[in-house]
């Protein structure tokens, strides 16, 4: 899936310089030439003891196979899934696997070790997070990643606002779909007992001020989240259904003033955004006018990657507005339904465009959704 990057992006490598120099992950094929330049400017390639591949997804694993033309023997440390993921993706080079599970140590000299924790479906098959004793920094991959440039690297020196936004909106469009999966694996983590003094992720600031910050936020964002808040979504042809969706959050705001309410027209919309907004919400209210027997393609677009999300203890309703056959809204109710939505039956149904009794339908709706 491709995320527009609004504050930056980076793709995060890390060099572990003990008695031991290892390499933890790479950056994406295109960046594989500067990559390698300028990890020639801190060691001799030819010093780096062995590689951790976290996980084998391009953005971390792309300059490794132009790499390790340079240093073929180089051990790599990954999962049994990583194996064949990088494998699949780059061929059979005969690299020097080293396959890991939770639990597995390294020593690195100096008193340290690396110890690797299977982060099974967070979010491939293959991923792991590696963490250094000592140091205590845990090596996370993408787990508490955000899309966002940080040019002082920490997350102390980032703009606190873009961060936690970032950190959620990567949460939402990436992790949730495996929600389920992040709380016990917290837990797991935490019963191993390691103190945490660093979260390193592979995207992103690094968590030094307060690591345990994104732990704590990772765990209530993976509990069935909500805030207050509705958000209505929708497109139209002649401003029929934008109608509907405008006195609709008039409605909610005039019977919940406390109840935030977002709108967008989603062909106007940024994809990721609004499921952002979505996931902070109690409800979700979708609108699209009949068109061709069906809705919108801009909004049965969007509702499939709703679907992928596998957003849990929402409530839904539809709108729209239609010219002669009308199928929008039972559409829009098996969609919603169909991505995990408690979809209440109340609706606006609106022929061509609406009209008193059409806004009559609406307090009857956001009563059940406030
Ligand atoms: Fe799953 Fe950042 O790649």
């Amino acid at each position: 899936m491709i995320i527009p990057f609004f504050n930056g992006s980076s793709q995060n490598a890390y060099l572990i310089e003990e008695e031991k120099k290892v390499l933890i992950d790479t950056v994406w094929t295109p960046h594989k030439f500067d990559f390698i330049e300028n990890l020639k400017q801190e060691i001799d390639l030819k010093k780096i003891d062995f590689i951790v591949a976290n996980h084998g997804e391009a953005d971390h694993s792309g300059a490794l196979p132009a790499l390790m033309e340079l240093i073929p023997d180089t051990p790599i440390y990954c999962t049994a899934a990583a194996v064949k993921s990088l494998e699949g993706q780059y061929g059979k080079k005969g690299w020097n696997f080293r396959v890991v599970k939770t639990g597995d140590e390294v020593d690195v000299g100096n008193g340290k070790k690396l110890k690797f924790i299977e982060m099974k479906m967070l979010h491939w098959p293959d991923s792991m997070a590696t963490y250094l004793t000592g140091d205590n920094i845990l090596f996370s991959n993408d787990a508490f990643g955000q899309h966002y440039a940080v040019q002082e690297l920490f997350n102390d020196k980032a703009d606190q606002c873009v961060l936690k936004h970032e950190a959620l909106k990567y949460f939402v469009n990436i992790l949730n779909p495996f929600a389920m999966l992040i709380g016990k694996k917290i837990t797991e983590i935490k019963g191993m007992g390691l103190p945490i003094d660093m979260i390193a992720p592979s995207h992103g600031a690094i968590w030094r001020e307060n690591p345990m910050q994104i732990v704590e936020q990772y765990e209530k964002w993976a509990d069935v989240y909500q805030e207050n808040q509705i958000t209505i979504v929708y497109d139209t042809m002649w401003n029929g259904t934008a109608q509907i969706a405008h006195k609709i959050s008039e409605e909610i705001q005039k019977k919940s003033p406390e109840t935030v309410v977002k709108v967008f027209q989603i062909a106007k919309s940024d994809k990721n955004e609004v499921m952002t907004e979505v996931f902070k919400s109690k409800a979700l209210i979708v609108g699209s006018p009949t068109i061709s027997n069906d809705v919108m393609a801009s909004v049965s677009g969007w509702m499939a990657f709703l679907k992928q999300l596998k957003f849990k203890g929402k409530k839904a309703a539809a709108f729209g507005c239609y010219g002669w056959s009308g199928e929008s809204i039972k559409i829009l109710q098996e969609k919603l339904k169909d991505a995990g939505f408690e979809v209440i039956d109340e609706n606006i149904k609106s022929l061509w465009n609406p009209q008193g009794e059409d806004f009559a339908l609406i307090a009857p709706m956001v009563e059940k959704l406030i």
